[in-house]
């Protein structure tokens, strides 16, 4: 089979939308009981920070969109940020919605049980910032999607995006010997595997970034080197010190490149309505 046919079953392979109701469990584990939520959790608090230092003094509005278990949004919420976390996943959001509870801040946000496709029909205002985690490379159409974010965000506010990366994963897997999966080109997960269904190639992002004229202000790789750490090392290694090398090397090329997820920060034009 000729590369080029490949390459188009792959794509036709991503019908829908990944629902996240029966991976939840596995994603907690995964992730947020994991190191690699909490480099996850860093990186992004480090970024926005240092471009709008507003989050820590509170005050924002923010949507997050595809906010799973709202393990980010909690983080933004405590600072006295407005949060609205929407999701396609009703158990995703039912377990941010447990966690808001728990730190007595359900009261103050709201849960929209909706796709990003569909978000216009519960949403009429804009946000001073649009958070869009891991959730592109789970998307049958994600030009799409960033097209339909675009209008929930004011004229000067931002959009912190951050996807999961086709060149990290093609690194990753040489690393790991892992040669069929390049050679028959399956890069995508499927099924119950947390890997997602469609790796984002980094070009394209920036392509429609900049089709969408929402200027890079910053990027950094997220999970630069942790992933290629062997179990039995993890289980050694210092939680501060690890932190402290991803933030290092997460903004130095070529590592930013090769990382599991680059996050870009993107400011919209203040010219209005772009639809
Ligand atoms: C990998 S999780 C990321 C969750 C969270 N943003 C984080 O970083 O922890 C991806 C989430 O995107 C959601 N999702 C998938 N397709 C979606 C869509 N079309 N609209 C909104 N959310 C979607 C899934 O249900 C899942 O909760």
């Amino acid at each position: 089979m000729s590369l080029i046919k490949k390459i188009s079953l792959d794509y036709m392979a991503i019908k829908h939308d990944q629902n996240f109701d029966n991976l939840s469990e596995r994603f907690r584990k995964n992730i947020y009981d994991s190191p690699k939520g909490q480099i996850r959790l860093n990186i992004l608090w480090r970024d926005l920070l240092e471009q709008i230092p507003e989050i820590e003094t509170g005050g924002l509005s923010i949507l997050d969109v595809g906010a799973g278990q709202g393990n980010f949004a909690l983080q933004l919420a405590k600072k006295n940020n407005q949060l609205t976390l929407c999701d396609l996943s009703n158990n995703m959001l039912l377990d941010a919605q447990t966690l808001f509870s728990e730190n007595k801040l359900e009261k103050d946000a709201r849960f929209i049980h909706a796709p990003v496709q569909e978000l216009s029909e519960h949403i009429a205002e804009q946000y001073d910032v649009v958070l869009f985690h891991a959730v592109l490379e789970w998307l049958a159409e994600p030009e799409q999607a960033l097209k339909q974010l675009l209008k929930f965000i004011k004229p000067g506010g931002y959009l912190s995006l951050m996807f999961y990366s086709r060149t990290g994963l093609i690194y990753q897997n040489l690393t790991r010997g892992n040669f069929n999966n390049i050679l028959n080109n399956s890069l995508s997960g499927e099924g119950k595997s947390l890997t997602p269904t469609n790796p984002q190639d980094p070009d394209d992002v920036y392509r429609w970034l900049k089709g969408l004229k929402l200027n890079t202000v910053l990027k950094s790789g997220v999970r630069v080197f942790y992933d290629g750490i062997s179990r039995e090392r993890r289980k050694q290694i210092n939680e501060e010190e690890l932190l402290e090398l991803e933030k290092r090397f997460s903004r130095i090329e070529p590592y930013c490149s090769l990382a599991r997820y680059i996050h870009v920060l993107c400011q919209k034009q203040d010219v209005g309505f772009i639809d």
